[in-house]
């Protein structure tokens, strides 16, 4: 009975924990965002990001949306440009394949430098774009990547990819330890 319990409580500090890590889960309520990225968000191609991992227990089109988010209302808060921000970060790692596997599967042990411009041809071939929108994906790796963003919307987005990927690994850190620290030890 006591095993029960604590699994349960296993299960529901675990759906807890996924519930916290969409912080931006605000976004579908934000009437205005979503009018700049609708054909975005409904587009099947961006849609079939849902099938990738990107880091810990979050997706790609998750991932997006958080640094698509996150840039947007730093850059609203600044007077940048946000609806670029918006469209640039939710494509910024449209390059559709699972990087865990990538080098296995291809022979390309760099998708770290390769996906910005991959992501950016699948936009192009995929979605409206702008020249703004194409450099904000190509260049939001920088400094792995050599050449940094010429706007401070792709500077927003270097900030906002980085800062949301640390969270999405820090969150899965966390909870390997919240199991096995403190339910393994009790069951
Ligand atoms: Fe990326
Ligand atoms: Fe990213």
């Amino acid at each position: 009975m006591k095993i029960t319990e604590n699994v349960r409580k296993k299960e529901t500090s675990f759906h807890d924990w996924k519930e916290r890590d969409l912080w931006t889960g605000e976004y579908e309520k934000d009437e205005e965002y979503v009018s700049y990225v609708k054909d975005i968000l409904e587009h099947p191609v961006f849609k079939s990001m849902d099938h990738f991992i990107q880091h810990g227990h979050t997706t790609c089109k998750m991932h997006c949306i958080q640094v698509s988010y996150l840039s947007y209302k730093i850059c609203k808060k600044h007077g940048w440009d946000f609806i670029a921000a918006a469209r640039g970060g939710l494509l910024h790692d449209l390059f559709l394949y699972d990087w865990h596997t990538h080098a296995r599967d291809t022979g390309n042990h760099f998708h770290g430098f390769t996906h910005p411009r991959t992501a950016m041809n699948n936009a192009i071939l995929y979605f409206n774009i702008n020249k703004k929108e194409q450099e904000i994906i190509l260049r939001h790796m920088w400094p792995l990547t050599p050449t940094p963003p010429t706007t401070m919307a792709g500077m927003a987005i270097v900030f906002a990819d980085k800062y949301c990927s640390l969270a999405e690994v820090g969150g899965r850190i966390r909870q390997w330890c919240t199991f096995n620290l403190k339910f393994r030890k009790v069951a």
